[in-house]
């Protein structure tokens, strides 16, 4: 008996380092599949709610979601100490911030989605197209994102042009936990290939393993202070 206590104990060390190792969307404020806010959204997918395997809105990442540019944002840019490369902030159709817009704009339905596909029954599934994210702990953003963290821009230009900024393969070591890998600066349709600063920069949209869905843990400001130095 203590023998199999010990070897319990032992698998469930493995399964928790496991999941340190590898944050999962299953269960996390992007999990949509069990409804939102107790309401059904149509699919028990979830990837679904983003993705579609075939026939996007938007190649990369396969987007399945609509309305990805319906709105017109307002940047965090009148800041006398930016950078002229922040000041110039903006999305265009390839900015990884829209995506995480269509939601957090507060004003796109979450089921508001391109090819819902079809149930056990091979019968189009019928999403719900009225619910949007609710405002109870500040997550809806509004387009007006001027009191948000700057987006939008180009980091390694704004690192050029100010020395308390880190550059960017430092940026890209301290973010690039085993867990996240991949990009942390993306590429927009601009010709900017894997410079831009964007929500992902700081949010795995995956992996809640820190809460608020951030890329390594902020205690201490840590993930502050892999960008800035100060
Ligand atoms: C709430 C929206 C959302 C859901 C749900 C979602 N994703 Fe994503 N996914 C994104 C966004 C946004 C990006 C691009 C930003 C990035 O790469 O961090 C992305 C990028 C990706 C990528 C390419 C980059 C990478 O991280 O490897 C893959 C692969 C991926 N998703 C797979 C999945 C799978 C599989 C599921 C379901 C288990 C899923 N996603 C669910 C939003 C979502
Ligand atoms: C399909 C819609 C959708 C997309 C796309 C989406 N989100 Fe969310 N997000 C939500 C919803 C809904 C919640 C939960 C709000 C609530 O708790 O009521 C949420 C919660 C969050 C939270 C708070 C998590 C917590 O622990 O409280 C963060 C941070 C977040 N999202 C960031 C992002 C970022 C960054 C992106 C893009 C990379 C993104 N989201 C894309 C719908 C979305
Ligand atoms: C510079 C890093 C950084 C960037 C860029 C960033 N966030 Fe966040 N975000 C954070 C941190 C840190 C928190 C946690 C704040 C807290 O705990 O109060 C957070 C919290 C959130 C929350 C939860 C609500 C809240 O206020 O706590 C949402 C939703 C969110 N971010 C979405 C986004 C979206 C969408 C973008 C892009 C427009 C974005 N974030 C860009 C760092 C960032
Ligand atoms: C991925 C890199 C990155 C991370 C992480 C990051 N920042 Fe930033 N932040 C920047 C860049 C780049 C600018 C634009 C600086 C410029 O143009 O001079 C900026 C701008 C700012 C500004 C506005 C500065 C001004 O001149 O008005 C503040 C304040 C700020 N960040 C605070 C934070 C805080 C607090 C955190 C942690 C929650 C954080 N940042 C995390 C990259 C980052």
């Amino acid at each position: 008996m203590k023998r199999l206590i010990a070897l319990l104990a032992a698998v469930s060390l493995i399964a928790a380092a496991t999941y340190a190792i590898s944050g999962s969307i299953v269960g996390t404020p992007h999990d949509f599949s069990g409804g939102y806010g107790g309401t059904d959204l149509g699919s028990d997918q979830i990837c679904v709610y983003c993705h579609t395997p075939h026939n996007p809105v938007k190649a990369v990442p396969l987007w399945n979601r609509i309305n990805q540019s319906h709105y017109v944002f307002e940047f965090y840019k009148t800041s006398a100490t930016l950078t002229t490369a922040t000041k110039a902030s903006g999305f265009n159709s390839g900015s990884v911030s829209l995506f995480c817009m269509n939601c957090h704009d507060g004003q796109t339905a979450l089921g508001s989605i391109k090819n819902p596909g079809v149930d056990s029954n091979n019968n189009t599934i019928v999403m719900d197209t009225s619910t949007v994210i609710r405002s109870t702990y500040g997550d809806i953003l509004t387009t007006d994102l001027t009191n948000s963290h700057p987006v939008g821009f180009n980091y390694a230009s704004a690192a050029s042009q100010d020395a308390t900024l880190a550059a960017k393969a430092t940026v890209e070591s301290k973010l690039k936990t085993a867990n996240v890998g991949g990009v942390i600066f993306f590429n927009d349709d601009a010709n900017n290939t894997g410079d831009m600063m964007e929500c992902a920069s700081c949010h795995k949209v995956h992996d809640n393993e820190y809460t608020k869905f951030l890329r390594i843990s902020n205690v201490g400001s840590n993930l502050c202070f892999a960008c800035h130095i100060k």
